[in-house]
Order: structure tokens, then sequence, then C-alpha cells
């Protein structure tokens, strides 16, 4: 009760207040989520971790946010953890996310990663999803799983070089005419807008090598709660900062 109230404030406060188009989150804190609700298996906070992005996605569009990237794990989660957590993380983005856009058809999917780290199985589910949703046009969401910033990055120049080699092109000439919209073209979803805003869960501050080329301008806002506790209100208020941070700055 009191946090409809709450919530349809915030609503209201937002009115007239500058509106971001994409949304990236880092869900992060699932494990200290559920070893604070008192379960000792870390994968049942992946569980609702991943249940949670749905609840996240309808909340965005009930907001007007037409996109959003979900961080899901990182090409460094995929090494270092051990590999049942792993093999658990793969088994949810088949059966809850990628599920998830069969269902919602909403969401046109992409995937921002190195599909090669993921078994064939959930690389297949998640292409399966990419080809399924490609005509859909109401809003895009990205997976970023596997994934890292800098090695985006360097994919990118690596294609750029490829594509110039291709067409005969010497490296003077290629370095001459290098631009930010040649990297923005050879980058995993390109085409899509920067992020607006990015939101990391669990009170970590720092970006760990996430969006490194697209979220250069972003804002950013650092929620203390862990990913599987954070709330449509708590969506409602960062945006409600993103767009007084916004309003500020133009005036
Ligand atoms: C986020 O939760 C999910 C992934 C990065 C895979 P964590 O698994 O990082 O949980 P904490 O941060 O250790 O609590
Ligand atoms: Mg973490």
């Amino acid at each position: 009760m009191l946090y409809d109230l709450y919530a349809r404030r915030l609503r209201h406060q937002l009115r007239g207040l500058p509106k971001p188009q994409h949304v990236a989150i880092v869900m992060d804190g699932n494990r200290r989520w559920a070893r604070g609700a008192g379960y000792d298996d870390v994968r049942i906070g992946h569980r609702f971790g991943a249940k949670h992005l749905e609840q996240f996605l309808q909340w965005s569009a009930d907001a007007g946010i037409t996109c959003v990237t979900a961080w899901v794990a990182s090409a460094d989660n995929l090494r270092k953890r051990d590999s049942s957590e792993v093999g658990y993380l793969m088994e949810l983005t088949e059966s809850v996310l990628a599920d998830h856009v069969r269902r919602d058809h909403r969401w046109r999917l992409h995937v921002a990663g190195q599909l090669d780290l993921l078994p064939d199985s959930t690389a297949r589910a998640l292409k399966d999803a990419v080809e399924l949703s490609r005509d859909r046009d109401a809003g895009d969401l990205t997976l970023a799983i596997g994934y890292s910033g800098r090695l985006e990055v360097l994919d990118a120049v690596r294609s750029v070089l490829d594509e110039a080699a291709a067409e005969g092109r010497s490296l003077e000439d290629v370095a001459d005419g290098l631009t930010e919209e040649d990297i923005g073209r050879h980058l995993y979803v390109p085409g899509l807008p920067d992020p607006d805003l990015v939101i990391r869960t669990s009170g970590e501050l720092r970006m760990s090598d996430f969006l490194l080329w697209q979220a250069t301008r972003s804002e950013i806002e650092f929620c203390d709660l862990y990913w599987p506790a954070f709330r449509e209100v708590d969506l409602l208020r960062a945006l409600r900062t993103y767009g007084q941070r916004r309003l500020q700055r133009s005036s």
C-alpha cells in the first residue's frame, strides 16, 4: 500500500524530466543475496536474479525505456568461476532468459560477447532467440554474456583492419581515415544508441570492463541493494536522479 503510493509519487515526479532511451544494468550481488537470505546454495541467488530480469524488463517497458542492456556474465566470470556455477548460469540463460524472449514479443534480442566461450546449447538457444525476435520493433534487449569491453574494442579494431585489408587499402590510409563511427560499426551490436544510464547494484563502485566504448558519456547510478532485491521503485528513483542530472546539465 505504502509502496504503491511511493511508486505513484515517483512516477508523477518523472513527468517532464528527461528520460533515458537506453538503460544498461549490471545485475550484481546474486550470491550475497542468497547467503543473506539463508541459502547455502548460491545458485538460488542466480535463479532469483534471472527471474528478476523478467520483472525489470516489464518495469522498463512501463517506464518507456526502449533499449535495455543487461550484464549476464563477463568473460572473466565464465573463466574464473567454478564450472558447476557457470554451468548453472548457462542453464538459466537457456531456460529463463532465451525463453523469456521467445514468450515476450516486445524485445528484439541481441547478444554481446564471445559466443565461443559458451556451451553449444547456450550459444544455439541465444542465436535462435535472436533469429526469432529479429523483426520485432518495440524494444531492443542486449544480453552481455562472455563479455569484455576491452575485448569488444580490440575485436572491433581487428575487423576494421580486416575489412580494409580485404579492400586492398594501405595501413597509412586506414590510420588516416579511422573514425569513431568505424569502431562503432564493428562493435558486437552495432546501431544501438549509447546507454544514457548505467545502473549497478550491490554497492560495488566499478564499471568492471562493461560497455567500455559505449558508456563514456553515460550517467552512472550505483545502488546498494543486491540485484534480486532491486525493486521497481529503485528503478524509478534512478530515473528521477537521471532526469534531474540531465536537466541541471542542460540549464
Ligand atoms: C551477479 O551476481 C551475477 C554474475 C556476475 C554472474 P554475483 O554472482 O556476482 O554475486 P555476488 O556479487 O558475488 O554477490
Ligand atoms: Mg558480483
